[in-house]
């Protein structure tokens, strides 16, 4: 049987149901913030080591400014409010992207929240804000340029956000849509892709122990035999 280190999930399809639900597409965030919460309880369940959410891509302020600002109040309540939840389960968090851009405020609030969930050793989540892999991979290259050396795989696995994190074992999208949207293009090499119909929202426990039973009996090859 295979073991889980990492699920990596792009959690898609929020507006869709806002508006299946005759109501708005803010009213669907909210609501898939429930799936997180239930997401993350379900992987403690299975001692997934880490978890990484995407929550808000490097393209997304492409969006109406309501909806951003929606968005990024609905972090701020949750870290505000459930951050002592999150001590009590153990959890470690920790932001992925690039955080230059945001107000002082929120930097901060993203610092204590990491800060002091630093020494938790139960799961670890990535929380991925303002995240784009090429954006990422950028970065990582123009840091490694300073160093005027010869580059190796590893090099640039260490430079980008994610390192010394092992890379996702299971990668699933929700909302009917098979793209990955620049997510991890790097870190999913050789992850197993689940591309679900349900919108985020809809998305169960059972829908996500499905999906782990169906990867604990996957052959994995990498390459080989
Ligand atoms: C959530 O789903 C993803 C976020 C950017 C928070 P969407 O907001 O993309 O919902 P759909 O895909 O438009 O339904
Ligand atoms: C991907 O969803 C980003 C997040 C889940 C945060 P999008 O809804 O932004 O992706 P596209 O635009 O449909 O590819
Ligand atoms: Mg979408």
């Amino acid at each position: 049987m295979n073991k889980i280190n990492h699920v990596a999930i792009i959690m898609d399809g929020n507006g869709r149901w806002g508006y299946k639900k005759k109501k708005s597409r803010n009213y669907g965030h909210r609501e898939g913030l429930n799936t997180v919460k239930k997401i993350i309880d379900e992987s403690i369940n299975n001692k997934i080591k880490y978890l990484t959410l995407f929550a808000f891509s490097t393209e997304n302020w492409k969006r109406p400014k309501k909806e951003i600002k929606y968005l990024f109040n609905l972090l701020e309540a949750f870290l505000h409010k459930k951050i002592n939840d999150l001590i009590e389960k153990n959890i470690k968090l920790k932001i992925i992207g690039n955080k230059k851009i945001f107000s002082n405020k929120l930097k901060s609030i993203l610092s204590n929240s990491e800060r002091i969930t630093k020494k938790n050793n139960g799961l670890q989540i990535n929380l991925a804000l303002n995240y784009g892999f090429k954006e990422e991979l950028v970065t990582s290259v123009n840091k490694l340029i300073k160093t005027k050396k010869k580059v190796f795989e590893k090099d640039i696995s260490n430079n980008l956000y994610t390192f010394n994190i092992p890379d996702p074992d299971i990668l699933i999208r929700t909302g009917n849509t098979k793209r990955l949207s620049n997510f991890m293009l790097w870190q999913i090499a050789y992850s197993e892709i689940f591309f679900i119909k349900k919108l985020w929202p809809d998305f169960s426990k059972k829908d996500y122990k499905k999906i782990l039973n169906t990867y604990y009996k996957t052959k994995r090859n990498f390459g080989g035999l």
